[in-house]
């Protein structure tokens, strides 16, 4: 017997949040810093500027709290109400000691547990996961989920291949349990661990502790073989999208908003020609954002919160560090209101 989907206890989407630094780092200013250009750039990633958090206090947490007092202000949500913080990151404040704690503890989610999700870009669609399975499961009934990253701390400056590339953000998204039929439908994650070799920081961690020489040589910066995970990236994001339109046996004219990992424009554009989705629907703020990892899915949710209207359905895909990767499907739960 078919299941009467509005009968299931879902995860829905019920206010977003967000926060970039003022401070913007423009490609102009980029030319004064490595060899490079502004066409070069916004011909070959559709990147503009990007936001630097230039003040050292400016941390992921002190975004990931900014971006959460916008989501409760703005939604007169009492902090104390919220069951689980969730913050996805890979540049913690600090290496021992998760952000999450801190995070519920500056915004008065003192009810709240806490913990992080380290993914790297696919980190806010692995949260999402998490807070759907949370409250599916009848154990909580309010999980705030943050995407945040200061990429700035652990970028090389004189390292063209990412200094371009990256930005500081963070974004906010409270699911709540709903039963109106619209929410977290379901999701597709896949990884590789073959892209360690790919994308990451060389030095630092337990395999490669940090000294004098590896700091010398800058081994503590994020590296990147570019070419190798641009090919990955829309190889997986288009196959896990596909999978998630089919299993949910949607059309291409029957989604409304595809919400891309901002990574590079010409990753958003190949995989989503892919998935046969009209221009229009594939939502962007790379130009103003650049890769805010984490970030850069729920500062999409809040820039076009709205323009969605309850019932749209989105297919969110992403693709990260490790690697990592997925597709999730959600239709919106509410109308905008000023
Ligand atoms: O979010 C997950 C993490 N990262 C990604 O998803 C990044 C995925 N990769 C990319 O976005 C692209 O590979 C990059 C934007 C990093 C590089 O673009 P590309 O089209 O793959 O360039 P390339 O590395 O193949 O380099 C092409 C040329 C080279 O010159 P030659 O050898 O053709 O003479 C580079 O030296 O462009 C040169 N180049 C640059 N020129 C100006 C590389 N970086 C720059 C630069 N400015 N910043």
């Amino acid at each position: 017997m078919k299941r009467d989907s509005s009968l299931v206890t879902k995860a829905a989407i019920t206010a977003v949040g967000s926060y970039v630094p003022e401070e913007v780092l423009t490609n102009h200013d980029l030319e004064q810093m490595v060899d490079t250009n502004d066409e070069w750039i916004r011909s070959r990633t559709g990147i503009s500027e990007r936001r630097i958090a230039k003040n050292p206090q400016h941390s992921t947490g002190f975004m990931a709290v900014k971006a959460a007092q916008n989501l409760c202000q703005n939604n007169h949500i009492d902090p104390s109400t919220i069951d689980l913080v969730l913050v996805a990151t890979i540049t913690p404040d600090y290496q021992v000691s998760s952000t999450a704690p801190y995070v519920a503890t500056q915004i008065g989610a003192t009810n709240a547990f806490a913990f992080d999700i380290s993914a790297a870009c696919s980190g806010f669609l692995y949260g999402m996961s998490t807070a759907a399975s949370f409250i599916s499961s009848n154990q909580y009934k309010k999980v705030l989920l943050i995407g945040a990253d200061k990429m700035s701390s652990i970028i090389d400056y004189t390292d063209r291949a990412t200094c371009i590339i990256f930005g500081d953000g963070a974004g906010a998204a409270l699911f709540e349990a709903s039963d109106n039929g619209f929410g977290f439908e379901n999701a597709i994650h896949g990884n590789d661990g073959i892209g360690r070799e790919y994308l990451n920081i060389q030095e630092g961690g337990s395999l490669y502790p940090i000294n004098e020489n590896t700091f010398n040589a800058g081994k503590h910066y994020l590296n990147q073989e570019g070419k190798t995970v641009f090919k990955y990236a829309v190889k997986h994001m288009a196959e896990t999208s596909k999978k998630v339109i089919q299993n949910n046996a949607l059309t291409a004219e029957e989604i409304d908003y595809v919400i891309a990992h901002q990574a590079n424009k010409r990753i958003i554009d190949a995989t989503t020609n892919h998935l046969g989705v009209a221009e229009e629907k594939v939502l962007t703020n790379i130009h103003k954002y650049g890769n805010t990892t984490a970030a850069t899915l729920p500062l999409l949710l809040a820039d076009f919160e709205s323009t969605f209207k309850k019932g749209d359905k989105l297919i969110f895909t992403a693709f990260g560090g490790g690697f990592t990767w997925g597709a999730a499907y959600l239709t919106w739960n509410y109308d905008y209101q000023n």
